[in-house]
């Protein structure tokens, strides 16, 4: 029988502060009008104190594995997509790792911003698929509030923290992942950057000098580059599973922007019934951005067993990809 990598789990957490768009008119120049029609968000929730990217991944984590019945000193690997880790060193993945005890686990950060979810399912799939591990913690995990520039409002406005993570298991009794199309383009990088903090401009010292510690972006050129390269990607995806669009149950796309949303859904040509979207809550959460939007599918009822689901994400680098996952919560 073939093995194939399945969904077993699922949890996602965001922390208790909510930052509302009308709470946003008292920081910058900005309305909750402008906000919501340009973006669809209407609130986010942001971090305080020291609840950062690996304490919301390991409350994630915990609500996947229990969901799955699995125990951190099962897992053969953690991987923590993010690009807010807590620490250069050590990375997101370690400290998960220390928190749930998963003493055997491999554990490694990955670095794929916003697309960071869709990667890690490539990864978690190669793993299996060739034997590597059985038992893996894949979370998407961000505090990006902290390298925001509250001044300014062309940024400031889109972004959550959060954390949602999935238990994928090697199965012969589902279909699982069934694709993935992975891409990037470091040649358009200028368009979304996080620069200061790095070999280049470290913290303190030589080098720091004239660089930015926030999150610099070209708006209106992400948003180009974004619709073709998602719904590009998630063509291919389908393609490699020897899939169409019609048989796509459910769309659970990257929550940048609404109207990126809407642009990919018409593009390819979908029904607006069959993609969701949560953003009004989260805003923009990065590479958390998929796996608590699944999690909020599965608790609305929109995911049923058998069900094949589309995902598919673009982000700074740039990158961009899609994957195909049939869903079938169950291993064996
Ligand atoms: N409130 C009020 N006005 C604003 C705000 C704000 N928060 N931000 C920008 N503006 C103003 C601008 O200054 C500009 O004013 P001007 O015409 O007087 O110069 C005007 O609004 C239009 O600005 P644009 O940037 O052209 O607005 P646009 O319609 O493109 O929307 C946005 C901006 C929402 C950023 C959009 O370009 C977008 O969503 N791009 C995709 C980028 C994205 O989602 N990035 C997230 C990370 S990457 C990823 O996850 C895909």
């Amino acid at each position: 029988m073939t093995t194939e990598a399945v969904v077993t789990g699922w949890g996602f957490y965001v922390p208790p502060k909510v930052l509302t768009n009308a709470d946003l008119e008292t920081i910058v120049d900005t309305t909750d009008a402008w906000i919501y029609e340009r973006t669809g968000i209407r609130e986010r929730h942001i971090v305080e104190g020291d609840e950062v990217t690996s304490v919301m991944a390991t409350k994630a984590a915990k609500e996947a594995l229990a969901r799955a019945g699995v125990r951190g000193e099962d897992l053969d690997a953690i991987v923590v997509a993010t690009t807010s880790p807590d620490y250069l060193l050590p990375t997101a993945a370690c400290l998960v790792q220390e928190s749930l005890a998963a003493r055997r686990a491999a554990v490694f950060d990955l670095g794929a911003a916003c697309a960071g979810f869709i990667y890690g399912l490539a990864v978690s799939r190669g793993l299996i698929l060739s034997g590597t591990a059985r038992k893996i913690l894949l979370v998407g995990a961000e505090t990006i509030s902290r390298f925001l520039d509250w001044n300014d409002r062309a940024t400031c406005v889109l972004f959550g923290d959060g954390a949602g993570a999935v238990v994928i298991e090697a199965s012969t009794a589902g279909a699982g992942i069934r694709s993935t199309a992975l891409h990037g383009d470091g040649t358009k990088k200028a368009h979304l950057r996080l620069e200061g903090g790095g070999s280049l401009h470290p913290p303190m010292g030589r080098g720091s000098e004239g660089a930015s510690y926030y999150i610099q972006m070209d708006g209106p050129e992400v948003f180009k580059l974004a619709v073709p390269a998602m719904a590009d990607a998630t063509r291919e995806a389908l393609g490699q599973a020897g899939l169409r669009l019609e048989d796509v149950d459910l769309f659970i796309p990257h929550q940048a922007n609404a109207r990126i949303i809407d642009a990919v859904a018409k593009r390819l040509g979908l029904d607006r019934s069959k993609v969701f979207v949560d953003i009004d809550r989260f805003g923009n959460t990065s590479a958390a951005s998929i796996p608590i939007a699944l999690c909020d599918a599965l608790s609305r009822g929109r995911v049923r067993q058998g069900d094949t689901l589309a995902f598919a994400a673009f982000g700074g680098g740039m990158t961009w990809g899609a994957a195909i996952v049939e869903w079938s919560a169950s291993a064996s």
